[in-house]
């Protein structure tokens, strides 16, 4: 009898300390998202930061966040995937954070020193973001690392070409290029569209993967009704973390 009561108590105890082990788990659980969450801001805080720093609107990254997405879509990759690309995205210039005004916002040519000093901004990016467990961080660092790469193995910092650079890299450098040529800048006034998808075409096997170009010109219209969907829409902060 006194047996069957100890072994009742031991039960009891026991469904106690599990219900106790799941809430911690859960709670510990809980903690690490919002701190993750709390990283994540900042981290994108500090993009827009480096976005007004070289466009007066901010809205460049918001732009490239869903028109990364939209082309990874377009290629047939993973909608998991698209979605991450499109949380990354907007972080592929805060390296631009460690850039001088005097060489970011310099109307004309840069000179050798300054371009030295400008093609920095990868490595400075894959730095802040780096270091990380988490697999957004690590795909928005390896996007810093490798948007400014070349299919042709000309760009910068690595030299790589083809497929050994990261498709999360290849798409953004698409993405970017057609958005840079579409917008107003400190030394020149916006592409029309046309010209710019003309543009982009010229780079098909130069500077960019030809996949990439073909899916994006066939979806031409729909990147740029995208664009202008963002434009006017505006997309908030939490838009982009979710
Ligand atoms: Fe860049
Ligand atoms: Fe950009």
């Amino acid at each position: 009898m006194q047996e069957l009561c100890f072994a009742q108590s031991a039960a009891a105890q026991m469904e106690q300390l599990v219900t106790d082990l799941r809430r911690m788990y859960q709670e510990r659980n809980d903690a690490l998202q919002e701190v993750a969450r709390a990283h994540h801001e900042a981290l994108l805080r500090l993009s827009i930061a480096a976005d007004f720093k070289d466009d007066d609107t901010g809205v460049h990254i918001v732009r490239i966040a869903y028109l990364a997405q939209a082309l990874a879509l377009a290629l047939g990759e993973r909608p998991a995937w698209a979605k991450l690309l499109r949380q990354a995205a907007p972080m592929h210039d805060i390296g631009k954070i460690g850039i001088p005004d005097s060489v970011l916002k310099k109307p004309g040519a840069l000179t050798p020193d300054e371009r030295l000093v400008m093609k920095g901004h990868p490595a400075i990016g894959a730095e802040i973001l780096g270091r990380s467990r988490i697999p957004l961080f690590q795909l928005a660092a390896e996007v810093s690392m490798t948007h400014h790469e070349r299919w042709d193995g000309s760009g910068y910092p690595a030299g790589l070409a083809g497929e050994a650079i990261p498709l999360s890299g290849r798409i953004v450098a698409v993405v970017d290029f057609f958005d840079a040529l579409t917008m107003d800048r400190v030394y020149r006034k916006a592409f029309p569209d046309a010209v710019a998808l003309e543009m982009l075409r010229a780079e098909r096997g130069r500077a960019f993967d030809p996949r990439l170009v073909d899916a994006f010109l066939a979806k031409a219209d729909a990147m740029i009704g995208l664009r202008e969907r963002v434009n006017r829409q505006r997309p908030s902060f939490a838009d982009l973390m979710d």
